[in-house]
């Protein structure tokens, strides 16, 4: 780590501000200069950069790839914790798995997708539900009629992710004593989260300005935490994105604190609880 933060000039700032919204969709205000210098400082350097511009022009000609990569890594907020939003996960439970589980037994198989799973601990959660909801309905065959997919844009996120292994940190985060008892062994300093539910999930490093026609429909998207840090007319594009590869009825879940509202017309509104419920139409 260096002690001193590299500091960027006005004119420094506008072009790094455009290489992260054009590489990640991050859209970042006027006043976040303080973001670059904290996150990019101890990359530049490393990269044998004096200024900000000079690491612009290293990344703008780093046709490698992977200079763009350690950026996003550095500047995407990969804040989660285990079965965040109280109002969601009783949703889940008590509405959208048991729908999931009818629709299985009408179609043979429904579709998730997390589309913004970080370091994994929601997708984890999710499976720690559908097995617990699956056996107590006697119904434990049925985990192989789901198809789950979880994607981020970061690579450090998405390889702690499928490792499924966190640190002390982390498991203290919104996870019940039952839980890391039946889903979790120690290994050493860190936990492993159940290798037969890890190995369910399909992860795939993905970036979310990028197209979706390769997506078959999913029935319940998890885009969580992540449009609040997208411009109005990406957001747009997105949910218009996510309501074509969501089946009629489908779902989509976000933070508490985002909202579709001004930005799509393709989904009914519903509330469960606090959490709110986007259907698609
Ligand atoms: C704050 S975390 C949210 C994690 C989780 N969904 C939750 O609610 O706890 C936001 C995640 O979005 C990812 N992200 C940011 N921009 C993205 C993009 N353009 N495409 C895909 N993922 C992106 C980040 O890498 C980060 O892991």
């Amino acid at each position: 780590m260096r002690d001193t933060v590299l500091k960027i000039t006005p004119p420094e700032y506008m072009l790094m501000r455009t290489y992260i919204e054009e590489h990640c969709g991050i859209h970042l205000e006027q006043d976040k200069e303080y973001l670059i210098e904290s996150r990019l400082s101890d990359l530049a350097a490393e990269s044998g950069c004096r200024s900000f511009q000079e690491f612009h022009l290293k990344a703008r000609t780093d046709y490698t790839g992977r200079l763009k990569e350690r950026i996003i890594d550095a500047i995407t907020t990969n804040e989660t914790f285990w079965f965040r939003d109280k109002s969601l996960w009783d949703y889940l439970e008590q509405a959208a798995v048991p729908e999931l589980i009818e629709k299985i037994t009408r179609t043979g198989k429904a579709r998730i997708w997390s589309s913004a799973v970080s370091t994994g601990q929601e997708i984890y959660s999710l499976m720690m539900l559908l097995d617990r909801t699956l056996q107590e309905r006697g119904l434990t065959s049925f985990l192989n009629r789901f198809e789950i997919f979880a994607s981020d844009i970061s690579s450090a996120a998405l390889e702690t992710a499928m490792a499924g292994r966190y640190d002390a940190i982390a498991m203290d985060r919104g996870l019940s004593p039952d839980k890391r008892e039946r889903y979790f062994t120690v290994h050493g300093r860190h936990w492993e989260f159940d290798p037969d539910l890890r190995r369910r999930v399909r992860f795939k490093k993905f970036n979310l300005q990028n197209s979706f026609l390769c997506f078959t429909p999913f029935d319940l998207i998890l885009c969580r935490y992540v449009s609040i840090y997208f411009s109005a007319p990406f957001k747009r594009k997105l949910f218009s994105k996510m309501a074509s590869v969501l089946t009629p009825g489908g779902v989509l879940v976000l933070g508490a604190t985002e909202s579709l509202r001004e930005f799509s017309s393709d989904f009914d509104i519903s509330y469960f609880n606090s959490a709110v419920i986007n259907t698609r139409k």
